[in-house]
């Protein structure tokens, strides 16, 4: 545990959008008086009809139900762009387009040329048949048609999708099913790292997947101008289906718990879920806390390196900036390409401002050595982000002291697909910082610790975090499948809503996410469940049982490791551990890699047949000597043998 504090530097103290003090204050005030709070703060948004009804929110099970601002109307996009145009800041840069090779000049987009685009858009899905209500999937690259997708769905009340471009066609093809998507968004190809990605190619393969048939049109956005396969009249070119629409599109009347998206994320158990988030409550939580967390300036270049196909990219890339009128860097590529300074090359050229990036990126830096950070000048920077995972303290310390000279605070901002924004995080005028620390709660936001019984903690302890009251960004449900939205969430701790994490507060009163509690492996800050790698393993005709855990990883966080256990007659081979490995890729995406796999003729069991993961656990990160007790095991001799082949694998 580290003791050091960081206050606030002088200079913000004096110039902030919120002191400590104003922050004791205000915090108090939104948890008395939510209706009060939110009320002002949606007030300062632009409605067609403004919201008498604040909140109306209930985590028990009698009355369960989640309502914010529910008698609102409005158009998420009149206060992105429109709202902006009136205001005269169409000229305002909205997106600094960097490519993914710097031999290619790096674009702007004004928020002008935006809203025409998202406007154009907007029209062509209308006459496509797209209506208030339909499924849209995004599957883009890191472009800015990515975020007119969006935006132009939002105009007309489609409710979008989007799907990590790095996703498989096995990935898609789930999406598309469940959400039952009529039109897909795609590019011809994505450019990532200097390699070309084959988006169309692998939504073609997708759409021969049962269950798929939903989908009526697919938009090709021309991107690398690769020859793709055109299958008419599906398959329409973006840039002629817009070309000759008008840049004028009249915006859709949502009421404020109208859906906005479905964005899919992994859980314990079963496939991926739609997390879904309505209109109202979302806006006015995404741009809020964007604005304060990231004490914004008018003149800030803000930078989050995340992808729009995440929930850090919806809100911070897409959502939040543009309600806020701020200047975003859109970047196609990825930190490590051409060359590790690329990420600091940035930062010059653009003069960013607001660096917001995940723990992994950070430490993956920081190995290449401080030389290639020190080439750049960096002057320009004034606050750090991070988001995604924990920052150990040694990552915090360095990015605070070489990627920011030590002198821009560091904003270590722990939320959830789940909560729409950010929940716990520093302030930067008005919070004193301790590396490692997301510190402490967000306006409107209640964290609790309770312990395996659901007993509230007190005092400086550790347990699991629920969050014991609603705020507006929080999700609604999961698509199509309210009881489990409910079970998910509601039910373990009676009341509260149940993070999956765990935490720690300190006698300060400054909460430490210690990471998940449940079965989801946070690899490089992206959630993996472990029954989905679990099934993509026993899909192969030679394995019969798999139990996947992560294990501390020096880059990526966590790892992934599984234990598999092989058809009796079948021989463990490389060729049989390489093939699983790309069988485990292909059937979700890159980043489920598997980091070991260890050949296991058993695996734990209680007598019931429960799978002892604990046990799998300990074995994995190297506590051989902390196994606990294995007398309840059905054949305890099982954990002898996976601990002493574990060194072999
Ligand atoms: O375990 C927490 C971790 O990421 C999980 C949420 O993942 P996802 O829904 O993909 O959203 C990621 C971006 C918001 C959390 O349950 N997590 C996120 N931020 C932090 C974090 N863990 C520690 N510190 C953080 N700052």
């Amino acid at each position: 545990m580290t003791q050091d504090v960081y206050p606030v530097p002088q200079e913000l103290c004096d110039c902030t959008l919120c002191t400590d003090e104003q922050y004791i204050e205000q915090y108090a005030r939104s948890i008395h008086d939510p209706d009060g709070y939110w009320g002002e703060i949606a007030g300062t948004f632009e409605w067609f009809k403004q919201p008498t009804k604040i909140k109306n929110t209930s985590f028990h099970k009698d009355d369960f139900g989640i309502k914010w601002f529910e008698d609102g109307e409005l158009n998420i996009t009149v206060n992105c762009l429109d709202r902006h145009l009136k205001q005269g800041r169409g000229n305002k840069i909205a997106y600094i387009f960097e490519p993914d090779s710097p031999r290619y000049p790096s674009g702007s987009v004004t928020f002008r040329e935006l809203h025409d685009r998202t406007c154009q858009l907007a029209n062509a899905l209308r006459q496509l048949g797209i209506q208030k209500g339909d499924r849209v999937a995004i599957y883009m690259p890191m472009i800015v048609d990515a975020a007119v997708s969006m935006l132009a769905c939002a105009r007309i009340g489609a409710i979008h999708t989007v799907i990590f471009g790095g996703f498989s066609a096995q990935s898609i093809a789930d999406r598309v099913q469940d959400a039952q998507v009529k039109l897909i968004i795609t590019a011809d190809e994505g450019h990532r790292g200097g390699k070309h990605v084959p988006l169309k190619a692998n939504v073609d393969q997708a759409l021969k997947l049962p269950g798929t048939n939903s989908v009526e049109t697919v938009l090709v956005v021309r991107n690398t101008h690769a020859a793709v396969n055109m299958q008419m009249p599906r398959d329409r070119w973006f840039d002629e289906v817009t070309r000759n629409q008008p840049v004028e599109c009249e915006p859709e009347r949502m009421n404020a718990e109208d859906p906005l998206f479905i964005l899919y994320t992994s859980g314990s158990t079963g496939k991926p879920k739609g997390v879904l988030h309505t209109t109202g409550g979302y806006m006015v939580y995404a741009a809020h806390t964007h604005r304060m967390v990231f004490d914004l300036r008018d003149d800030d270049v803000f930078w989050c390196t995340a992808d729009i196909g995440w929930i850090t990219g919806h809100s911070y890339i897409v959502y939040g900036p543009l309600c806020n009128a701020a200047t975003t860097v859109l970047f196609e590529g990825i930190p490590t390409y051409p060359d590790v300074r690329r990420t600091w090359q940035i930062i010059d050229r653009h003069r960013v401002t607001i660096l917001y990036t995940a723990p992994t990126a950070i430490r993956s830096l920081m190995r290449e050595g401080d030389e290639n950070v020190k080439l750049s000048e960096r002057t320009s920077i004034r606050l750090l982000g991070s988001v995604g995972e924990p920052i150990n303290p040694e990552a915090w310390r360095w990015y605070y002291e070489v990627a920011g000279d030590s002198r821009s605070p560091i904003v270590d901002t722990w939320w959830q697909t789940e909560t729409g924004g950010i929940m716990i995080s520093p302030l930067p005028g008005a919070t004193a910082l301790k590396p490692g620390s997301a510190t402490r709660p967000f306006f409107g936001i209640k964290p609790e610790l309770v312990d395996a019984e659901g007993k509230t903690l007190s005092g400086a302890t550790e347990g699991n975090l629920v969050i014991t009251d609603s705020w507006p960004g929080q999700m609604r449900t999961i698509y199509g499948d309210p009881q489990r939205f409910f079970d998910t969430y509601f039910s373990t701790y009676p009341g509260t809503y149940f993070t999956g994490d765990g935490a720690r507060r300190d006698e300060d009163d400054y909460w430490w996410i210690t990471g998940r509690v449940d079965d989801v492996i946070n690899v490089s800050g992206h959630r993996i469940g472990t029954a989905e790698v679990e099934s993509a393993l026993v899909a192969h005709p030679h394995v019969a049982e798999a139990a996947v855990v992560g294990f501390p990883h020096e880059l990526k966080g966590q790892g992934l490791y599984a234990y598999v256990t092989l058809n009796a007659e079948v021989a463990e081979s490389d060729d049989l551990r390489t093939e699983l490995v790309k069988l485990v890729r292909t059937t979700i995406g890159p980043i489920a890699t598997l980091d070991v796999i260890h050949w296991a003729p058993g695996l734990p069991k209680t007598r019931s047949g429960k799978i002892m993961r604990r046990i799998l656990r300990k074995i994995a990160e190297g506590e051989l000597g902390a196994l606990g007790d294995t007398s309840t095991l059905a054949d305890p001799s099982v954990v002898d043998h996976l601990v002493s082949t574990r060194s072999a694998d």
